[in-house]
C-alpha cells in the first residue's frame, strides 16, 4: 500500500480566525506548515498549537501582503521553509475594509485590494510553475463575492473578483492536474467580523466556530475536493440564491436593510451613515 505524503502547506492570514482554523485541521492530518500574517507573534502561538496537535513542521512566516516586497519574497521564502514549493497554497488572509466608501482613506483601499486580491494573483502566478501534480489552490472567498453586501463595497469587489479568477484559472491549470477549490465560508466569528456583535442597531448575527469551519476546510482539502465548497448558512445560501435568480429582489431587500448592515461593518466610533 502507497502511504500519502504529507501535504505541505501555505497558509496566508494563519494567526487567526479561520486561517488559524484550517492550519490547526490540517496539522491534526500530520501536514507541514508555513504560515503568512502581519502579527508574528500570533503566527508563532498558532505554529505551537499546530505541532502539538501533530503537524509535520509549523513555521512562521510574518508578512504584510499589501506590500511589493512581502508578496514577491513569500513563496521563496515557504519553498525554503517547507523544503519545496507547497503542494497546497491557501490564499485565506483579507481585510474587511468596512464603512461607507467616501470615509476610508486611498492607503486602506490599496491595503485591501493588494492582501485580498493582488496577493492571490502575484503568488499564484509565481507558484504555478513549480505546482506539484495534484497540488491545490485554495481561494478564501465570501457570501459578498455572490450577493455584494451594503457597507462592504470594496471587499465585495475583491471577493468577486478573487471568484472569477478561480474560474478562469481552473481552465489552464486543471489540465496540468492542478486543482482550485473556492470556498465560501459562513459568516464566523472572527477578529474579522467582531463589530457585527455589537451593531447598533441591536441585531446578532449568527455567527460559526472558526475553528470548525476550518476543520471543514481542511477535511476538504485533504479529500482533493475542487470547485466550490459553498459552508454558507441556510439564510446566506438563500440570499446568494435569491441575488442570482432574482437580483432586483435582492437588491430591494438589502437596500431595505442597508442600515443594519453599515452599522455592522462600520469600525467602532466611526459614524456608520455617508
Ligand atoms: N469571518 C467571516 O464571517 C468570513 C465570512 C466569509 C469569508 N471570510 C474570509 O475568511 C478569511 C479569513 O478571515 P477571518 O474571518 O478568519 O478574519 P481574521 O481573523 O481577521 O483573519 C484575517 C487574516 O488575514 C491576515 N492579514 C490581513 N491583512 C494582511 C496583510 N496585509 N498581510 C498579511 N496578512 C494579512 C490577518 O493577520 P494579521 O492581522 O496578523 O496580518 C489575519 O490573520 C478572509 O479571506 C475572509 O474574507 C470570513
Amino acid at each position: 500500500m502507497v502511504t500519502p505524503s504529507p501535504l505541505s502547506v501555505l497558509v496566508t492570514g494563519g494567526g487567526s480566525g479561520i486561517g488559524r482554523g484550517v492550519a490547526l485541521g490540517l496539522a491534526r492530518r500530520g501536514a507541514a506548515l508555513a504560515l503568512c500574517g502581519r502579527r508574528p507573534e500570533r503566527l508563532e502561538a498558532v505554529c505551537a498549537e499546530a505541532r502539538e496537535q501533530g503537524a509535520l513542521r509549523a513555521v512562521p512566516l510574518p508578512a504584510d501582503l499589501a506590500e511589493d516586497d512581502g508578496r514577491a519574497c513569500l513563496l521563496a521564502r515557504a519553498t525554503d521553509a517547507l523544503g519545496g514549493p507547497p503542494t497546497v497554497l491557501i490564499h485565506n488572509a483579507a481585510l474587511l475594509t468596512g464603512g461607507p466608501l467616501a470615509s476610508r482613506d486611498e492607503r486602506a483601499l490599496e491595503e485591501a485590494v493588494c492582501a485580498n486580491l493582488l496577493a492571490p494573483l502575484e503568488i499564484t502566478r509565481r507558484w504555478l510553475p513549480a505546482a506539484p501534480r495534484g497540488g491545490t489552490l485554495v481561494l478564501v472567498a465570501s457570501m459578498t463575492a455572490l450577493a455584494p453586501l451594503p457597507g462592504a463595497s470594496v471587499y465585495s469587489a475583491t471577493k468577486a473578483a478573487l471568484r472569477a479568477f478561480g474560474m478562469a484559472l481552473a481552465y489552464e491549470v486543471t489540465p496540468r492536474g492542478v486543482h482550485v477549490l473556492t470556498v465560501f465560508p459562513p459568516a464566523t466569528a472572527t477578529e474579522m467580523t467582531r463589530g457585527m456583535a455589537r451593531s447598533a442597531a441591536g441585531r446578532r448575527y449568527p455567527m460559526a466556530d472558526a475553528e470548525r469551519v476550518g476543520e471543514r476546510m481542511a477535511a476538504a482539502i485533504a479529500a482533493g475536493r475542487t470547485g466550490d465548497l459553498n459552508l454558507m448558512s441556510g439564510g446566506e445560501r438563500i440570499l446568494a440564491g435569491l441575488h442570482r435568480l432574482f437580483p432586483a429582489a435582492a437588491r430591494a431587500l438589502l437596500h431595505a436593510r442597508r442600515g443594519d448592515f453599515l452599522d455592522a461593518v462600520t469600525p467602532a466610533g466611526e459614524e456608520p451613515r455617508p
